[in-house]
């Protein structure tokens, strides 16, 4: 019995470590940084396949994208908070993930200064987010 709960916490323990780390955030972010750029160059070569596809690296990315773990379990209820509220919530990827798709329509329709626009919508979001929770 004893052993069963011996395994059971180290289990626990591997899974909390194997959490979404701060490693993890910054790979995300590199890659939707890459994929921020993709749609730009598939806008100055107008070609729908490279915005389509930034936009959906984007989509799929940005949903990972939240308080690391240890974040989460900080022992600070400020800072705490900072993290769980700061546009770390399902707000800001939703906006993302709606500016990624309507990019994409306008695009497609021929509308690049709407698309344009929007692009500019989605590098608000990123900067917002870096301002308010990394001060940058
Ligand atoms: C919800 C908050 C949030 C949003 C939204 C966000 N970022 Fe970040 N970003 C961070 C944080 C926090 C870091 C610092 C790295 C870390 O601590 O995980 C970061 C770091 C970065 C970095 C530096 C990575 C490195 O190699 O050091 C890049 C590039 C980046 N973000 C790009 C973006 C782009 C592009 C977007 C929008 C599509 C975006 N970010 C949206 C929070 C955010």
């Amino acid at each position: 019995m004893k052993k069963i709960f011996v395994i059971c916490m180290t289990m626990g323990t591997m899974s909390f470590a194997s959490g979404y780390t701060q490693a993890d955030r910054i790979l995300d972010m590199q890659k939707m940084a890459q994929a921020m750029q993709d749609i730009q160059s598939g806008f100055f070569y107008n070609n729908l396949d490279i915005v389509t596809a930034g936009a959906q690296d984007l989509k799929s990315t940005i949903v990972n994208v939240g308080p690391t773990d240890a974040e989460k379990n900080n022992k600070d209820v400020y800072e705490r908070w900072m993290n769980n509220h700061t546009a770390m919530t399902g707000r800001t990827q939703r906006r993302i993930k709606n500016y990624a798709d309507t990019l994409v329509e306008r695009f497609k329709d021929g509308d690049a200064t709407q698309a344009l626009q929007i692009y500019n919508r989605i590098t608000a979001e990123c900067m917002k987010c870096h301002i308010s929770l990394r001060k940058w």
